[in-house]
């Protein structure tokens, strides 16, 4: 890549985000991979995370937060577990406090300090940010699918969320466990998810959030019932997201309800399925975590923040979105 301008680094390069990651700032036009990070890859070729890098020289290392945070690099991208980015932040604020973060776990999904990385609500806010909180999957999905509701809103809208097992990472859990899923639908955290939490956070409006996995890979479908404060047929309901969202580029608005198949390796969300029954509003919403629910949105995060075009190195164009 000789056009590259920023170099990046990305930690936690072996899980199912840090692996979409690594192939999409891989092709990126205007950023350069600098150091990818991974314990258990510590020493293979990049090819191991991307079979079309054989020719790349950069091994992947295992860096930690002090050695992490001395390398000169403009953005670094922290794709850990939940928990685990405190002292990767603590160095880099310590070491290159400019160095611009994004953060895909939840840790600062709260933190005031920290942008929130939602372009579609938040763009004016990401340009030039320093430290990006990148939102969750099913958190994305649900802000977006209720962002033009919420005035309307009469009681909280109870939100039923299926996800793919790729959702629940890398670490062996019953959530990701193959058998356990085989011909099966797994709820859990029927209340007080952290995403029911971060979506009221954030749209400023209490939500009932009912999660479950599922035994396909990837992708998201959240079904919303709305109770609203006056009456929309569907026509009406599926117009006012026409107009909200005519010039996003990934949000998709369809009549149909979109399927979760096919939201799989794209890099939007698909919101339709608009179904009314006086004041009672039905929406279905998809996504595919991976890609707008994690690594895709993290990317546009770091666009924003570097001041490049907020869509680089996301191809949308087609069947490609
Ligand atoms: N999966 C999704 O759908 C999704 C969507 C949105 C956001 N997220 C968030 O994105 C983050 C990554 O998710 P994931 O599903 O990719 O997780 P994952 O598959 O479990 O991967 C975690 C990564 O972190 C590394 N790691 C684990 N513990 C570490 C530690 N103590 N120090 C340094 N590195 C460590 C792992 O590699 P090594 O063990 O080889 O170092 C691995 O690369 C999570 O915070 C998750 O909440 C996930």
């Amino acid at each position: 890549m000789t056009d590259a301008r920023f170099r990046v680094g990305l930690i936690g390069a072996r899980g199912h985000v840090g692996a979409e990651l690594v192939r999409l700032i891989y092709g990126h036009p205007s950023l350069e991979l600098a150091f990818v990070s991974s314990r258990q890859l510590e020493g293979r070729p990049l090819s191991d995370l991307l079979p079309e890098a054989t020719g790349a020289s950069l091994a992947i290392e295992s860096l930690g937060p002090i050695d992490a945070a001395s390398r000169e690099v403009d953005a670094v991208f922290l794709a850990l577990p939940n928990g685990h980015a405190a002292p990767y932040v603590a160095a880099i604020d310590a070491a290159s406090p400019r160095t611009r973060i994004v953060d895909l776990s939840a840790d600062h999904r709260f933190s005031p300090e920290w942008s929130y990385g939602l372009p579609e609500r938040t763009r004016a806010a990401l340009r030039s940010a320093e430290r990006i909180a990148n939102p969750g999957c099913y958190a994305t999905a649900a802000e977006l699918a209720l962002d033009p509701l919420v005035p309307l809103l009469a009681r909280p809208p109870s939100i039923f969320g299926v996800s793919g097992y790729s959702g629940a990472g890398t670490t062996p859990s019953p959530k990701n466990d193959a058998e356990a899923l085989r011909d099966n639908l797994m709820p859990y955290a029927l209340t007080g998810h952290v995403h029911e939490r971060e979506i009221a956070h954030h749209l400023g409006a209490a939500v009932r959030f009912m999660p479950h996995v599922a035994p396909f890979f990837r992708g998201i479908t959240l079904t919303i019932d709305c109770e609203l404060t006056l009456a929309l047929d569907a026509p009406e309901l599926s117009a006012r997201y026409e107009a909200r969202y005519a010039k996003e580029p990934l949000v998709k608005v369809t009549r149909v309800a979109p399927l979760v198949r096919d939201a799989a390796h794209k890099h939007t969300v698909q919101l339709g399925g608009f179904t009314t029954d006086g004041t009672r509003a039905v929406v279905v919403a998809t996504i595919d975590n991976l890609l707008k629910g994690a690594a895709t949105q993290a990317l546009e995060n770091a666009n924003l923040a570097l001041g490049l075009p907020e869509l680089a190195g996301i191809p949308i164009s087609n069947s490609a979105d």
